[in-house]
């Protein structure tokens, strides 16, 4: 008994030791790389001309907008005068969501939508419809009233009720978001929510027939985050969503592309590998999908306090991941989420250590341009043009 014993214990130690060095090599490399990347020295962004980024993104055939919450639009002048200047297509970050729609499992509220969407209108802005169907923002009720017996008809009736209000205004609706997630050990890489659970995988074709039935002419997306740094995550994120897509194009879902919503966490960033994203792309526009950038804003909470630091940071995540971005034919938009640092879900999503402010979004809290203003400009600047 007891050489077997010593046999498995030495055994387990042998394991233990080359788990430990592989983790070291890859410790190694991951700090060298991300020393690497945190350096960006002096690194400037210059830009020409003095378009915003709406005319910038729109001299490539581009379009470039932000979200946008209610009160930031109705209490803040100085905020809308930047937003209009800036942006040629809205997503209301909210107030399309199930939580704010359906007070009740009968009955809908519009009428914060509505003004947004007439806000927009009124400016000859575009807007994105963001989101149909989702497993968060949903109201209290929904857990007591879906079954798998009326969870269809329940979502159809929403979806009819909402996308019909605004067809022929809504420029693209996210109508499936967030869908994936393959850490929840499904089939197919399936995120576990209440919608998979009611109606099985299919929710996923059922949500874009009948968003296509109640707005022929809106783009329809299916919005998902974590595909976009060379990471394991990732890695088996963009497989999954790839894989998802493939299998609705062939079973004919009127599904017209992908969303990817660009949350760029400061952590990651230093893994952006412009070959990856670049194959990722071309798969997706290979199946006849167009891509939007649905979300962006880089998330700065594990870089250095210093102002100027930072900012050089944010301005070169957006930089890189943009640039390599915008050169595949099959993008047509970028939106970020938020415009100014003034107002900022990652103030209370990601919050700094230190407790200083984030500075994720393109112009700071006072409105001026930062550094990322001028990365996104000059993205834009560099993307090749799409209409010729
Ligand atoms: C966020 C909003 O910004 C917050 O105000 C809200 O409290 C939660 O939702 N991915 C999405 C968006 O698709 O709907 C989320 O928006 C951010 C992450």
């Amino acid at each position: 008994m007891l050489p077997r014993q010593i046999n498995r214990r030495q055994l387990l130690l042998f394991g233990l030791g080359a788990v430990t060095g592989a983790t070291t090599v890859a410790l190694g490399q991951w700090f060298r790389q991300r020393r690497r990347w945190l350096d960006v020295g002096d690194r400037t962004f210059p830009i020409v001309g003095q378009q915003s980024l709406r005319e910038r993104a729109a001299a490539k055939g581009l379009l470039y907008g932000a979200a946008i919450s209610y009160d930031e639009i109705t209490e803040d002048a100085e905020f809308v005068e930047q937003l209009v200047r800036e942006c040629q297509i809205l997503t209301p970050e909210n107030e399309l969501k199930w939580s704010r729609l359906r007070p009740s499992p009968t009955t809908y509220e519009f009428a914060v939508a509505d003004e947004m969407v007439a806000f927009a209108q009124e400016r000859q802005m575009q807007v994105r419809g963001h989101a149909l169907v989702w497993h968060r923002s949903l109201p209290d009720w929904f857990a007591e009233t879906a079954t798998p017996d009326n969870a269809e008809a329940l979502m159809r009736e929403h979806i009819e009720t909402v996308a019909t209000r605004y067809a022929g205004v809504v420029h693209s609706w996210d109508v499936v978001n967030e869908a994936i997630l393959p850490e929840h050990d499904q089939p197919n890489g399936m995120r576990q929510t209440p919608w998979l659970e009611l109606l099985g995988e299919g929710f996923i074709d059922l949500a874009f027939r009948m968003a296509r039935e109640a707005d022929p002419q809106a783009l329809l997306f299916y919005n998902d985050f974590n595909l976009d740094f060379a990471i394991r995550q990732d890695e088996r994120k963009r497989r999954a969503v790839l894989a998802l897509l493939e299998r609705l194009v062939a079973q004919g879902t009127p599904i017209d592309g992908l969303g990817i919503q660009g949350h760029l966490s400061g952590r990651q960033v230093p893994f952006f590998d412009a070959e990856v994203m670049r194959g990722f792309l071309r798969d997706v526009a290979s199946l006849g999908l167009k891509i939007m950038i649905t979300e962006i804003d880089v998330i700065d909470k594990d870089w250095p306090a210093d102002l100027a630091t930072r900012d050089r940071l944010v301005a070169a995540a957006y930089e890189d991941y943009l640039s390599v971005v915008l050169e595949e034919p099959a993008v047509i938009g970028v939106v970020s989420w938020g415009l100014s640092d003034r107002y900022t879900w990652l103030s209370s999503f990601h919050p700094r250590d230190d407790g200083l402010p984030v500075r994720p979004l393109p112009l700071d809290d006072t409105l001026q341009p930062k550094l990322a203003w001028n990365a996104i400009a000059r993205a834009f600047d560099h993307a090749p043009p799409r209409r010729l």
